[in-house]
């Protein structure tokens, strides 16, 4: 492992995606007691897509279920795609699968995005909604949220050239993603940005490209959304691994 400090950021890299989940599922670990301790909770938002997958069996493993403050865990999503929990694209389904459901978490600590509903404002109004009562505050301010990124340098459902990109006066939106003929619902990089910590996992030789040019390239959030990401206040680390590193200088 490697570590690249920069101002506003740190990148740190790993030798592959085994080591990159070990130490995801440590850093989820540590925060979880650090904010279970000091504020007797602790927020968290997950990301979709196939990488976080292996961190969540490694958390779902003996040491980390019981060993985890489950009890004083809220998960939430980052973005969902509008099909039902059951379904096999759902990110909520592939949380269930791999750890919501192998540790003793309550049901009413879980709030997915209620994104089957066809009526897709209605859907991201909902969740925004969810958020507020659950802060109790205008913004959600997430402990950690967890991101991922495309080979386009999308992030959440931030996806190049989409109305989402543009939507700064709300907390969730819905997002119509022409490459897939379909809609997501996603949080805005507002509402991602008022996070205390953010941690994006990247793995893969075909994410090094954008990788480069979100990290050392001219800004372009509209064709590199992940640049969006830039936290009010809050850490953020960039979880790579050597692949995914392998363009940045
Ligand atoms: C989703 C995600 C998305 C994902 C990236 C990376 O719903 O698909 O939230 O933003 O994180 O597409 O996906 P992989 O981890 O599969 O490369």
């Amino acid at each position: 492992m490697r570590t690249l400090q920069q101002s506003t950021y740190e990148i740190l890299i790993c030798a592959d995606p085994a080591e990159l989940a070990r130490e995801s599922a440590r850093r989820f670990a540590e925060l979880a007691e650090v904010f279970t301790n000091d504020v007797g909770r602790f927020t968290v938002a997950l990301s979709g897509g196939s990488t976080p997958k292996a961190m969540f069996q490694i958390l779902a493993e003996k040491h980390f279920a019981d060993a985890l403050p489950w009890r004083s865990i809220y998960f939430f999503w980052g973005d969902e795609r509008c099909v039902p929990p059951d379904h096999p694209d759902s990110n909520y389904r592939m949380a269930w699968e791999t750890l919501l459901s192998k540790v003793p978490i309550p049901a009413e600590n879980i709030f997915r995005i209620p994104a089957e509903d066809e009526d897709h404002h209605r859907a991201a109004a909902v969740y925004s909604e969810t958020l507020q009562n659950f802060f109790a505050e205008e913004w959600p301010h997430f402990d950690l949220v967890f991101l991922g990124m495309g080979p386009d340098g999308h992030t959440a459902s931030l996806f190049p050239g989409t109305e989402a990109l543009k939507a700064h006066d709300r907390i969730a939106t819905p997002n119509y993603v022409e490459k897939f003929q379909s809609w997501r619902i996603t949080l805005t990089a507002d509402a991602i940005n008022k996070a205390r910590n953010i941690i994006f996992l990247v793995a893969g030789q075909d994410k090094a490209p954008a990788l480069r040019e979100v990290i050392t390239g001219p800004r372009n959030p509209e064709l590199y959304p992940s640049q969006l990401i830039e936290p009010y206040y809050g850490t953020l680390l960039w979880l790579i691994d050597e692949p995914a590193a392998s363009l940045l200088s």
